[in-house]
């Protein structure tokens, strides 16, 4: 299928294996929890439509941060129940979209949000489930550029500063669910269930008097490594969680991203040209930050695939046409021997990668193509010219 993708489209193009998608999608669904849960893909990690329709069919809810997120989910077929809404900067348009839809619920992270949905539902003669995202304090051992659980930080409301008491007396907000997410790329169980216990005492806590929380949305972050097999261990975590919420009675959310999507994607792309500068070796591609941005916004190495047929390796830094010199997709990287016109692909791009892409340089953003055992079909086509001008005037 390579070849044929290779003559039908020109790179770089973004390539999805629908199986794969499905098996970690079946794997969550079926483990052995002892409590009810339900999970949220975070529609950041991959907001196609194509994407969002089939995670949706499998039976998964959406977690969105955006009013364009929302719009996405509710277009691809979620049921506005199955969405929640997060972020630690929800506009008043965000919140309004959000409050009309009736959705699962809108998990605040700044206290003055409240208010403001409370009014607004009051207006609207609607009742809007909402739930506060907690900071538990809890560093997640992951990337410093991707933990969102340490005090300090701008995520989530500090358990300290609020006031249960006076949020039950609006009558324009229910407060259902406490929420938590402490960061991405986690492989440490045990600060993942550190931070649950967290949220677990806080709801016994305030169930002990005002009895509303039935719902703790424990965040996703789920570690797909790039250029490591650590994972994390889903057997011991889903021990511990049984044993955590042995004889509670919380539904249980979770929001993981790029643990559904990262594997199934690869990104291909052509050499152009071959250098020598000082003493590296450097391969200029058709694909460049705008269309991969991770590797030069966090220092990470995808791991890479050189599609010919070479047995000796060089050291090569791999790079785009933008005019910056953060333009990396890899550096350092031992690969067999490259040549200009040779196609190599990137791997585990399936999150976060068509989703930060940009058209900085003004280059059209990429196709996104999506296969399965039998068949492929695009997904997303790519940007014209003309789209690059759109909602512009002269
Ligand atoms: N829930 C919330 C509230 C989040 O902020 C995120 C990710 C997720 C769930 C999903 O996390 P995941 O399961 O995908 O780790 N751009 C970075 C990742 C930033 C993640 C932001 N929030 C990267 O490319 O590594």
């Amino acid at each position: 299928m390579t070849e044929k993708l290779l003559q039908e489209f020109s790179t770089p193009f973004y390539l999805y294996d629908e199986e794969i998608i499905k098996n970690k999608i079946s794997f969550l669904n079926s483990l052995d929890f002892k409590f009810d849960f339900k999970f949220h893909f975070a529609v950041k990690a991959n907001p196609n439509l194509a994407i969002l329709n089939l995670v949706k069919r499998h039976n998964f809810g959406a977690e969105v941060v955006s009013a364009g997120e929302l719009f996405k989910s509710l277009k691809a077929g979620f049921d506005p129940m199955n969405i929640i809404f997060d972020g630690p900067g929800k506009t008043e348009f965000d919140l309004k979209y959000a409050i009309t839809q009736q959705i699962r619920s809108i998990n605040v992270e700044n206290l003055e949000e409240i208010a403001f949905i409370n009014e607004y539902s009051l207006s609207k003669g609607l009742v809007t489930n909402i739930g506060i995202r907690i900071n538990p304090d809890i560093d997640a051992k992951t990337l410093d550029k991707i933990t969102t659980g340490k005090s300090g930080g701008k995520f989530g409301v500090s358990i300290d500063q609020i006031d249960f008491d006076s949020i039950a007396n609006f009558k324009g907000v229910k407060l259902t669910t406490l929420s938590e997410h402490i960061g991405s790329q986690i492989v440490d169980h045990i600060q993942l269930i550190s931070s649950y216990q967290k949220l677990v005492s806080l709801a016994d806590k305030i169930n002990s008097s005002l009895k509303t929380i039935q719902t703790l949305d424990f965040g996703g972050g789920f570690g797909v490594m790039d250029h490591s097999d650590k994972k994390l261990n889903f057997q011991d975590w889903q021990n511990e969680l049984n044993e955590l919420l042995k004889a509670k009675s919380y539904n249980i959310l979770f929001e993981p991203g790029r643990y559904i999507v990262a594997d199934s994607g690869e990104l291909y792309t052509k050499v152009l040209y071959v250098k020598t500068s000082g003493n590296k070796r450097i391969i200029i591609t058709d694909c460049s930050f705008s269309e991969y941005l991770r590797p030069a916004l966090y220092d990470i190495n995808p791991p890479i695939e050189v599609l010919n047929n070479s047995n000796d390796l060089d050291t090569y830094d791999i790079a785009g046409g933008i005019c910056e010199s953060t333009d990396f997709l890899a550096k350092d990287v031992s690969l067999p021997k490259i040549k200009q016109g040779d196609f190599i692909k990137l791997l585990n791009v399936g999150a976060y990668g068509s989703s930060m892409s940009s058209t900085y340089n003004s280059r059209p953003r990429p196709l996104e193509i999506l296969k399965n055992k039998e068949e492929y079909r695009v997904i997303r086509s790519r940007d014209t010219l003309e789209d690059l001008c759109k909602n512009e005037i002269m």
